[in-house]
């Protein structure tokens, strides 16, 4: 129905006779002249629907609304003198309409399509309308482009795409599962894959040595800007390979990837180790884009003469004081901001927030008055200030300092703006613990698969696994690790997390018996294809580069699922609702 797409059109087209279809952005009548924007997913040009150049196409013209579908017959020429819109990027040419026809009427809309600042409830209530921004568009242009630029590069390297099931069994990736229930098998439920972890080593104990897929994936988890229930992993698994052969393959996707999308990033990536990234930002997923980092003050702070401090302190072990400095930051910050900050770090469980301001006259803040001439120097060569310098410190438990402190980190580079934009800081976290004690249990880091270092420490957050995540400004956008392939490991793993043999072979037993049957090594990785959408794209919401996403409460509005079924379907299915939570 076309011969050419809106925003296509150019000054090299002037003259010719051409077809284009769309939508009505907008129509203006100009004494007798009707005006109408033609929007299809390149952008928009202007349609001019004058009576002296045909006396119908102006009538059907007048009944034009927008988001009315229009099919259109006429000539390209250029705008006249003064008319040109350096806006529109084809604002210097305008369409001359011979034929018009409304192919279809739009109801009044929900909202103006090209506003910014409709609320999103009611934009992903229409999603279809929001998809029909030519920005929007763009957005998925990329993504597709981003995957197809995957798959190939993956094909190129001898790898298989395979799609493994989607009803299936619970995967441990530690989110809750989402169930179906089984309707021959009464009362039996499958859980829907939070990865497809435990197919794809089954896969390379299946001897297909090279594997991928562009997997969906589905976590009950709590929701946050970068997560959504379902989203979407690209999964690759290699045989015979083990940590760099997987991170050199990565590089290369993930800058195949970027490359697709216009944007060059040079591999290979930095790395830092879990325990110093913890120790310098807090996090094991370091925003390396601006230089603030901490320093240890444990040592400094034994010494000291409040006794809180001192104790703290003295368990280096379990304890940390530390700092963060902010050169010039005496003259950046107020003190009631500075009094402010602690406030924003209670929120996370500090006790407080103590700071340093470097002056002319040495060290000043209201807990210099506990520390010796000594230590005072010392803390200014530890953290090396220049007068007005400001440095910021948390003790407490380790993991507890950690998080507030690296938060507060994210916090004061916002505040400051020095975080640059459209700059892509990749950084490989490796080295992670394997376990993580948590409410007096023993949890896996990533997942009990993960290849342990050696398993006799004394304390199991000593242990190291061979995992590795990949970051870029902040954001996990891919994680993975050295897989076991003996059984006997993996049965030592399973006893170290409290999982029973009876568990590990209701829920596992499929893999560890497959691991008793020549299990080759094997190490894989999983980017997150949405977050790293998110990040190419500059979007603030992974929201916006799912077609059709999910609310923050896990809704989706559009087709309104969850909703409630038939009493008949869930009779079928054995099931009875005791009681309906309702909003
Ligand atoms: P992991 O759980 O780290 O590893 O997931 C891999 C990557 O998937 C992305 N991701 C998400 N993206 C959006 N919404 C979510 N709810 C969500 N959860 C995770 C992240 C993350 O880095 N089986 C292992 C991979 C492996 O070991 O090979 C796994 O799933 O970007």
């Amino acid at each position: 129905m076309r011969t050419d797409y809106c925003a296509e059109l150019d000054e090299s087209s002037i003259g010719k006779s051409i077809e284009v279809a769309g939508w009505a952005d907008g129509y203006r009548d100009h004494g007798g002249v009707i005006f109408i924007d033609l929007r299809d997913k390149t952008g928009l040009i202007q349609l001019v629907c004058d009576p002296a150049d045909s006396e119908s196409a102006h009538k059907v013209a007048n009944e034009v609304r927008d988001e009315f579908v229009l099919i259109v017959k006429g000539r390209v020429r250029a705008r006249g003198e003064g008319l040109e819109n350096p806006n529109l990027k084809t604002g210097k040419i305008e369409i001359v309409v011979d034929e018009l026809i409304i192919e279809n009427r739009s109801a009044p809309l929900p909202f103006v399509i090209n506003d910014e600042k409709v609320n999103e409830e009611i934009r992903l209530k229409h999603r279809y309308l929001e998809l029909r921004k030519p920005k929007v568009y763009n957005t998925f242009k990329l993504r597709s482009k981003a995957t197809i630029a995957a798959r190939n590069i993956l094909d190129k390297n001898g790898f298989l795409e395979v799609e493994t099931p989607i009803l299936t069994k619970s995967t441990p990736e530690g989110a809750r599962d989402y169930l179906v229930p089984s309707r021959v098998h009464s009362g039996e439920f499958y859980a829907l894959p939070q990865s497809p972890q435990l197919f794809k080593q089954l896969l390379m104990i299946g001897g297909f040595d090279k594997y991928f897929q562009i997997a969906k994936c589905f976590r009950d988890e709590d929701l946050r800007a970068d997560r959504q229930p379902e989203f979407t992993q690209i999964d690759i698994e290699m045989s015979f390979a083990g940590q760099e052969e997987v991170i050199s393959m990565s590089e290369e996707i993930v800058q195949a990837i970027f490359s697709a999308c216009g944007k060059e990033v040079t591999i290979p990536f930095n790395r830092i180790k879990y325990r110093e990234s913890m120790e310098k930002y807090g996090s094991d997923k370091p925003d390396l884009r601006y230089d603030l980092g901490m320093v240890d003050m444990i040592d400094i702070f034994a010494n000291c003469k409040n006794e809180i401090f001192s104790k703290i302190a003295s368990d280096k072990k379990n304890n940390r004081v530390k700092a963060l400095k902010v050169p010039n930051g005496d003259n950046i910050f107020s003190k009631r901001q500075m009094k402010g900050f602690e406030d924003y770090v209670r929120k996370f469980g500090a006790s407080g927030l103590g700071y340093f301001q470097m002056k002319e006259e040495g060290l000043k803040g209201p807990l210099t008055k506990f520390f010796s001439e000594a230590d005072l120097e010392e803390i200014i060569k530890v953290s090396d200030l220049k007068v007005g310098d400001v440095i910021f410190f948390g003790a407490g438990e380790k993991k507890l300092v950690w998080d507030y402190m690296g938060r507060f980190r994210i916090y004061l580079a916002e505040l400051m703006e020095i975080i640059p934009k459209d700059v892509f800081e990749f950084v490989w976290v490796t080295d992670f613990p394997m376990f993580e004690k948590v409410d007096g249990g023993v949890k896996a880091l990533h997942h009990p698969f993960t290849m342990p270092k050696e398993m006799n420490k004394e304390d199991v957050e000593d242990i190291e696994s061979i995992a590795y995540d990949l970051t870029l400004n902040g954001f996990e956008v891919g994680g993975g690790g050295v897989r076991i392939h003996k059984s006997d490991i993996q049965k030592e793993v399973f006893k170290l997390l409290g999982i029973s043999d009876k568990e590990a072979d209701e829920k596992f037993g499929f893999l560890v018996d497959a691991l008793e049957f020549g299990a080759p090594p094997h190490a894989g990785i999983a980017f997150g294809l949405d977050r790293l959408m998110m990040l190419i794209t500059g979007s603030s919401s992974i929201r916006e580069v799912i077609a059709f996403p999910k609310t923050q409460r896990a809704q989706c509005l559009l087709a309104k699922a969850p909703s409630t079924v038939d009493n008949d379907q869930l009779k079928d299915l054995s099931i009875r609702i005791r009681e309906t939570k309702r909003d």
